[in-house]
């Protein structure tokens, strides 16, 4: 068979980025807006070592399990980089010919760093979304397969590799342990972002968190699950505090991040893109402004947002990310730099999660802080959430609203570990998808009005 134009075309760009520029460089075109230069320094500029090197990325199948192994064998490179990007919850980079994921910054010299979205950047219904959760990102599969492949290249361990033999990146697939990657990291920072001694190792509780969707931005005041931080360019930093990031290079890319931020600030939502049963939705909102609206706000043409923080026991939902976090930890981040030393206003004791916005809620399943919910169905009717749950490929699922799932009571026997990953287990530390159990009130009419508002969102 002949191959058509497009597919020459598409051979012909592969080719020319193969030997193309590489993307060193380090400062953006001229002419952007601040939130394009923002974009832009999240796919380019590397804030922190790579974690491995392109050799690295492409031979990692090396070590893949053996029906695979052979597979990526027998299969020509670019295939093999295909499946590498699948396994570990890789995309391209939207509207780029170029070979480059979305979720890593790839540096002159073929390092590989992680950047924002690597957690913030994924793919829904077959659309590459920069901002929406990477609910795909296998994290913890990616760091043990490129550490393992290393020996068989003759290549060095990085000290980071050895660090990560005993922090783990995540245990579910889609989503990280990153909250206690930020702990660690400013465990051994001053006020002043100065790299100190400390004997005393951080205090760790590590568990996994669903990263949230970056549309919210421009509606918050305070970040995070527990809202403990005032939304603030600062406040993005912390991910670059590893120990070779000194005082004076954090200050230096601070107006890069003021970039980022206005990047975070441009986004919206994506709308629902099936069909929607209007006159169902108008009751259903009705149905939302009496009982949920007091807390998510409202929405439409004159949308309210002052959501309260609602006390671990009323909520009712998983606990450890809200305890996980000290008052300690909390204070010294209230008076760094990052806080404006005291300036900013930071929540040391959050009395518990706040009720995040839901716009654009349709798209970024899975639900509550720690992704245990796979559907909004789920989350409307509390007790037939599934205690275990596994994705069934990536479509979407628009009865539900959310993930297309199989709920097995167990996990098949002897699965490695790389594949037990795609099963969430609700019963493993960190992970209940117990509590916000509001919707119980609502007849099954109203459920069903209720959701179908949602998608509207
Ligand atoms: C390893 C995964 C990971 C990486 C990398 C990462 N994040 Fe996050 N991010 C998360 C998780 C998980 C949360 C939720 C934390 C919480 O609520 O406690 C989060 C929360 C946030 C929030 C708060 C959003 C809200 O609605 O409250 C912002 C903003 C954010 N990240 C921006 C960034 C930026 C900018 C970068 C890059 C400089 C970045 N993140 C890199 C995982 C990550
Ligand atoms: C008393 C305040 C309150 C009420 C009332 C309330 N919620 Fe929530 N809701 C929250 C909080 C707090 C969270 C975050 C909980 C967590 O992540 O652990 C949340 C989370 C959610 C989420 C998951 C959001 C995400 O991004 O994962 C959805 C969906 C949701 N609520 C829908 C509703 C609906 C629909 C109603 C009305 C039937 C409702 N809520 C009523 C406080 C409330």
């Amino acid at each position: 068979m002949r191959p058509t134009i497009r597919q020459l075309l598409f051979g012909l760009s592969l080719l020319t980025l193969a030997w193309g520029p590489p993307s060193s460089a380090q400062s953006p075109p001229e002419g952007l807006t601040p939130a394009e230069r923002g974009y832009w320094y999240i796919l380019n500029k590397a804030y922190v070592p790579a974690d491995f090197d392109q050799d690295t990325f492409d031979n990692a199948w090396r070590v893949w399990p053996e029906a695979l192994r052979l597979q990526a064998e027998q299969a020509t490179p670019e295939e093999r980089r295909r499946m590498a990007f699948h396994r570990y919850g890789l995309t391209p980079r939207p509207g780029e010919t170029s070979d480059l994921p979305l979720q890593y910054v790839v540096t002159a010299s073929g390092g590989w760093s992680m950047n924002c979205f690597t957690c913030h950047g994924g793919e829904l219904n077959g659309q590459v979304l920069p901002g929406l959760p990477n609910t795909r990102l296998a994290l913890q599969t990616i760091t043990e397969e490129t550490r393992q492949v290393k020996p068989l290249l003759k290549k060095q361990l990085l000290a980071s590799d050895i660090a990560k033999l005993i922090f783990p990146m995540g245990s579910t697939v889609g989503t990280t342990n990153a909250v206690m990657f930020g702990v660690a990291l400013e465990n051994y920072r001053d006020a002043d972002l100065n790299v100190v001694a400390r004997f005393t190792p951080p205090q760790l509780t590590h568990h996994d968190m669903d990263a949230p969707p970056w549309w919210h931005f421009r509606k918050k005041k305070q970040l995070y699950a527990d809202g403990f931080v005032e939304k603030s360019h600062r406040a993005l930093i912390p991910f670059m505090l590893v120990r070779s990031n000194g005082p004076e290079k954090v200050r230096a890319a601070e107006s890069d991040f003021q970039d980022i931020a206005a990047f975070l600030e441009s986004l919206t939502p994506p709308l629902y893109p099936y069909a929607i049963d209007r006159k169902l939705a108008a009751r259903g909102e009705v149905v939302f402004n009496a009982h949920c609206a007091q807390c998510h706000g409202t929405y439409g043409d004159n949308p309210e947002y002052n959501p309260p923080n609602v006390p671990i026991a009323e909520i009712g939902t998983d606990p450890v990310r809200w305890k996980a976090l000290s008052r300690n930890h909390r204070q010294n981040y209230a008076q760094s730099w990052l806080a404006n030393y005291g300036q900013q206003n930071t929540i040391v004791e959050p009395a518990g999660y706040l009720a995040p916005p839901l716009d654009g809620i349709w798209a970024s399943a899975p639900y509550l802080h720690n992704g245990s919910v796979p559907t909004l169905w789920h989350m409307l009717h509390p007790d037939q959430r599934p205690r275990i749950w596994k994705r069934t490929g990536n479509a979407y699922n628009p009865e539900q609203v959310g993930f297309l799932v199989e709920t097995p009571e167990t996990p098949p026997d002897d699965l490695a570990p790389a594949e037990l990953r795609n099963y969430f287990r609700t019963s493993q530390f960190g992970k209940s998808a117990a509590g916000h159990r509001y919707p119980e009130a609502l007849t099954a009419e109203e459920k069903i009005a209720l959701l179908e508002y949602l998608k509207t969102l």
